[in-house]
């Protein structure tokens, strides 16, 4: 028997001033996105924005259904949008944040799982790392380096 570690760095940024133009600009327009959430269910508004290669930036936010399973994770609209407009162009950064209507996070929240395994798989697609930036309403950010770097052991196509 013998344990193995598997580790993930993440940066963290606790001031605004920390961060850096790129990263705060790519931040500020998650916010903006959150606007763009259709979320009566939840009350939970969750807005993203990617950073392409070629400069643009595509942002969107969760979009969710009556029929509760039919709801879109606002990472999917986000990664829908950019193989709509920009097909093959490669992810250089994407931010998330979110707003909650019953109370004020203050911590980053992460991904859920079936995004995870989306982003991972955009990752491997592009063969290049985007970094991932995570805010909850206030507080720090997250920085990881890479999708992969959110969901360790994970399912990987290559193997069926
Ligand atoms: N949601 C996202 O948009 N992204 C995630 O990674 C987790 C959850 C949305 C789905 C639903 O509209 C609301 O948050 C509450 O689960």
């Amino acid at each position: 028997m013998r344990n193995i570690t598997i580790g993930t760095t993440v940066k963290v940024f606790e001031t605004e001033e920390e961060m850096g133009d790129e990263n705060l600009g790519l931040m500020n327009e998650a916010v903006l996105a959150l606007k763009k959430s259709y979320s009566p269910y939840s009350k939970f508004q969750v807005g993203a924005a990617a950073l392409l290669e070629n400069g643009e930036i595509v942002s969107g936010a969760n979009q969710e259904n009556g029929a509760y399973p039919m709801c879109l994770c606002a990472e999917m609209v986000v990664l829908s949008s950019i193989s709509a407009r920009f097909p093959g162009v490669a992810i250089k950064k994407m931010a998330i944040t979110i707003k909650s209507a019953n109370k004020v996070i203050d911590f980053p929240v992460s991904p859920c799982g079936a995004c995870r395994q989306t982003l991972l798989e955009f990752e491997e697609r592009q063969k290049d790392p985007f970094q991932i930036l995570l805010r909850g309403e206030v507080g720090a950010v997250y920085e990881l380096e890479s999708a992969r770097s959110l969901l360790p052991l994970s399912f990987d196509g290559s193997m069926i």
